[in-house]
């Protein structure tokens, strides 16, 4: 069987009877590219992790997710290789737009601000360090594109698109999500900054939660004991392989591919401790 498409970092085959497989791989990308290097432990760790928060979830809004029991997938995936990778999924029309909920003022609304800029056609009121709480969350929409660089859109021109009772729902979903994971996370040492979403519609054209909520991968983990504002905070799972391919360009190239396995295998542990941390596993 193969992956009918395969992103960044997971692969997605289609069982042909309205549900996905989504396995999440070793991949890992840094500075825009994805590295020829493996992260051990990496896909399992991002898997369990949207696994914990669908489950915890299922109170706000209904999910994708079936199974991570490779069990309940067709015989191909009871292999080793996708023990505690693969995510069986109802397959869906995955809406166009990625809604971010944001509660601390960071990345491309950093910029905005600094830029005297509105983001998302909305003025950013308050004044603000890097990296600080915003006054309230906000949920922000930007357009899926294929490559790569979304493109952050005023929320009236998803209203446009798929009306408004749907876009207040869905903002209002994500508030109650970021909100209550957020602070669950912070109980266990981890600020989430921002997360990302995707909501689809099933067959019936219920709004339903998709890809994979609350990882490393989706949203922006700080280390609560380190944080600090006006700085920028170090990337909880990323950091030490950026700094590596940072402090070791070769005449101003990023070394991929040379990446050595000690930085590897030390990303892979934080991706580990991520886990723990969150789920207690
Ligand atoms: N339930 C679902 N039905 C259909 N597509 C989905 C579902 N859940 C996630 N997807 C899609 O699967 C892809 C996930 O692969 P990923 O490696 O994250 O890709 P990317 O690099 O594009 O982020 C995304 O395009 C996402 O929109
Ligand atoms: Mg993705």
């Amino acid at each position: 069987m193969n992956p009918i498409y395969s992103g960044k970092v997971r692969d997605i085959y289609d069982i042909s009877d309205g549900r996905l497989v989504i396995v999440t791989t070793d991949r890992i990308s840094a500075f825009d590219v994805v590295l020829p290097e493996k992260i051990p432990g990496k896909g399992i760790a991002l898997n369990k992790i949207a696994d914990f928060w669908f489950g915890r979830t299922r109170g706000i809004v209904k999910n994708h997710l079936i199974s991570t029991d490779t069990r309940d997938m067709p015989e191909f995936f009871r292999k080793e290789e996708f023990r505690d990778r693969a995510a069986l999924v109802r397959k869906l029309d995955i809406l166009p737009f990625e809604f971010i909920a944001r509660g601390y003022i960071f990345g491309s609304m950093w910029r905005a601000y600094e830029e005297v800029r509105p983001f998302c056609g909305t003025k950013i009121t308050g004044e603000y360090e890097l990296a600080q709480k915003l006054d309230a969350p906000i949920v922000t929409p930007s357009t899926k594109t294929d490559t790569g660089h979304d493109e952050y859109i005023p929320i009236s021109d998803v209203r446009n698109r798929i009306g408004a009772e749907l876009t207040d729902k869905i903002t209002d979903i994500s508030m109650r999500l970021y909100a209550e994971c957020g602070e669950y996370a912070l109980s266990r040492g981890i600020i989430i900054a921002d997360a990302k979403f995707e909501f689809g519609l099933d067959k019936n054209g219920e709004l339903v939660l998709a890809d994979e909520i609350f990882t490393p991968d989706s949203a922006r983990f700080w280390r609560a004991d380190e944080y600090r504002t006006g700085v920028s905070p170090a990337s909880y799972d990323k950091q030490v392989l950026r700094d590596w391919l940072q402090d070791n360009k070769k005449d101003g190239e990023y070394q991929f591919g040379n990446v050595p396995g000690e930085v590897l295998e030390k990303t892979g542990r934080i991706y580990g401790e991520c886990l723990r941390r969150i789920t207690g596993a």
